[in-house]
């Protein structure tokens, strides 16, 4: 047998340590802090994540598909300056209600699978949990129980994807939903109410993975990547998407509403985006656009495909030549950036990311540091954790009323592997390898998952009222 054999035959990381799967649902009331939590803040952090809900049948790194497992949503309510409670719950699929002998929240899927554990978002007052790609929102209640599918009223004719972006200067939703099922993507645009003010079809010569999207104030970025659905992937119940060898990588830049011309696909060098960092246009004729970009992925090399790793590029398009040029501007590997979202479509200083330290051989997804990117100085800070503890996603929350781009803080769960027990921390921005402005005791261990998310309070007021399907 060989080495790759047996490791493949080995069980997945993804069921082990700080990415183990948790067996209940807990709710706490009044969580012991130390330190002293902000009294500007009013909101729910959240992470999302793979967590299954019965023991499951594949337990290999070859069989165990991280990335289909059951949803499940965990959140801190905090509000005036204290940390209100904590609960976890799964996203009630049609497997998770089965498992736990519940009945079918309401509401259209428009796809044959209802798993939902990527992100979460507000917009229109609801709380909306969304997955990769083909199934429609969950609509969550404010303590985080799923009370309904949702086609926003009309508006989602299709599923959505994980990565809708908001406009901070309009508040309109922009989104590129892609499917399996289709060789086009659905661009649309959603008034703060939900209401469609532009739906157009994107023709994406195949069926590409498009897991995120970038703003400008002019465009819409998006790439068309080797990764692409495949049939056999998906009959095997592994991730349905593989590197597809010979297939040329091109950035799409669409015009927004109201922006004269139409879809334009510059070619760049091979590669695969999860994640946009930030693009802006430096002028008329220039978009830059920044990315974690790995020269590879899931091309079946790898049992472990996220340890393949990412790293920071730039590509500068030049819409007067029609050229696009692409150059990696960091060399050390990231994943999960984010930055303040008053900046979208804006140039930025700074943001922020999962990185590995140093020698390390970890993958990047098994994260024990922070980075803060500089893009003037084009260094990274470094935040190290102690050993063997990991840390979710880090998240820029901005100050509710200072608008510089430092001012808020930058809040991640950090796992401890020695209690087996999650905590959640809030550092000052401007002090991000310093001590923390607060941490909070969670009462059980949030696996390490996907995308967390600030949900600002007045951003789900109407959560519980409203059933928008
Ligand atoms: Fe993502």
């Amino acid at each position: 047998m060989s080495t790759a054999t047996s490791h493949a035959d080995s069980v997945s990381p993804y069921l082990q340590g700080a990415f183990a799967p948790v067996d209940r649902e807990v709710t706490a009331f009044d969580l012991p802090v130390e330190g002293r939590i902000p009294a500007e803040l009013d909101g729910l952090f959240t992470q999302i994540g793979p967590n299954p809900v019965q023991p499951p049948k594949h337990r290999t790194l070859a069989r165990y598909s991280f990335f289909a497992q059951d949803g499940m949503v965990s959140g801190v309510r905090i509000q005036d300056g204290r940390a209100c409670w904590f609960r976890n719950r799964w996203i009630r699929s049609r497997r998770v209600v089965k498992a736990l002998g519940e009945r079918r929240p309401p509401g259209p899927r428009h796809f044959p699978m209802d798993t939902v554990n990527t992100n979460v978002i507000a917009h229109n007052g609801l709380l909306l949990a969304l997955v990769e790609t083909g199934c429609l929102p969950a609509h969550l209640g404010s303590t985080l129980e799923t009370m309904e599918y949702t086609d926003l009223g009309g508006s989602l004719r299709h599923g959505v994807s994980a990565h809708p972006k908001l406009d901070p200067t309009t508040g309109e939703l922009h989104l590129l939903a892609y499917s399996a099922l289709r060789r086009w993507a659905e661009y649309l645009v959603l008034a703060p109410d939900s209401t469609v003010r532009h739906r157009q079809r994107v023709p994406l010569g195949g069926r590409p993975m498009v897991h995120d999207i970038a703003l400008t104030p002019h465009y819409v970025l998006f790439f068309d990547t080797p990764v692409r659905f495949s049939l056999g992937a998906a009959v095997r119940g592994t991730l349905p998407y593989t590197w597809h060898d010979g297939h040329q990588t091109r950035l799409g830049v669409l015009p927004r509403p109201g922006v004269a011309g139409g879809l334009r696909w510059f070619e760049i060098p091979d590669g695969f985006v999860f994640h946009m960092v930030g693009a802006h246009e430096p002028d008329p004729a220039r978009i830059e656009l920044t990315a974690i970009c790995y020269d590879r992925l899931f091309d079946g090399a790898e049992e472990d495909p996220i340890a393949n790793r990412g790293h920071l590029w730039r590509w500068t398009v030049d819409l007067n030549r029609g050229t696009a040029t692409a150059d990696q501007i960091g060399d050390r590997p990231n994943e999960l950036p984010r930055s303040d979202p008053r900046l979208i479509g804006q140039p930025m200083r700074h943001y922020y990311a999962l990185t590995v330290d140093g020698a390390s051989d970890a993958p990047v997804y098994h994260p024990h540091a922070l980075l803060r990117h500089d893009f003037r100085t084009g260094e990274p800070l470094i935040r190290r954790l102690p050993p063997g503890h990991a840390a979710s996603e880090p998240v820029f929350v901005p100050h509710p009323d200072r608008p510089g781009e430092d001012e808020g803080w930058v809040t991640y769960y950090e796992h401890d592997p020695n209690t087996d027990t999650t905590k959640l921390v809030w550092l000052h921005a401007a002090d991000f390898a310093g001590e923390p402005v607060a941490t909070i005791a969670l009462p059980i261990r949030i696996p390490v998952g996907f995308h967390c998310s600030w949900i600002e309070a007045d951003d789900f007021a109407g959560t519980d009222s409203a059933f928008a399907h």
